[in-house]
């Protein structure tokens, strides 16, 4: 059985999850219709993985005696300036969520909850690799910069840029 702390610390983190599905999914529409057809596809894809990301939090919840509860998610920016302010966003984003998953943690450590301590390491293993795509992307988004046909293959190749992480 959960304890209550617990229990609502990961509905907190479920909320989390759903809003970063919903987040992604709107950038996604962005990058669709300003004709970054590569970037859209990562972005929708990613959008599916926090979804899942939730999904497998609600199951935790509701297996360990809980009840998982379906978050509300509020619309998120519908414009950016550009692709650097979409993955400087994500950066943002991912690290507030490396920062809540491991406020998790610890007090799963505090509650002498190891069970959910054991489940919540699949992500922070995660969340290290999520950080580091976001870097990553940034650091080809920079050396790509204004010339246009660097931003061609940037946006050609961005779906392959996490898949030897995911390997
Ligand atoms: Fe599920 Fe990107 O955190």
């Amino acid at each position: 059985m959960l304890h209550d702390t617990i229990s609502n610390a990961l509905n907190e983190q479920i909320g989390l999850e759903g809003q970063s599905s919903h987040t992604y999914l709107t950038m996604a529409v962005w990058a669709e219709t300003q004709g970054f057809d590569g970037v859209a596809e990562f972005l929708y894809a990613h959008s599916e993985e926090e979804r899942q990301h939730m999904l497998k939090l609600m199951r935790f919840v509701n297996e360990r005696g809980g009840v998982a509860q379906v978050p509300t998610v509020q619309a998120g920016a519908t414009d950016y300036v550009g692709l650097k302010e979409v993955f400087e966003s994500i950066l943002a984003h991912e690290t507030k969520v490396t920062e809540c998953i491991n406020n998790v943690v610890d007090l799963c450590l505090q509650a002498k909850d190891y069970t959910t301590h054991n489940f919540m390491q699949w992500y922070v293993s995660e969340q290290i690799e999520e950080e580091a795509l976001a870097r990553k992307i940034l650091d080809k988004l920079a050396l790509a910069g204004d010339d246009h046909g660097a931003m061609y293959l940037f946006d050609r190749d961005i779906v392959t840029f996490g898949a030897a992480d995911q390997a």
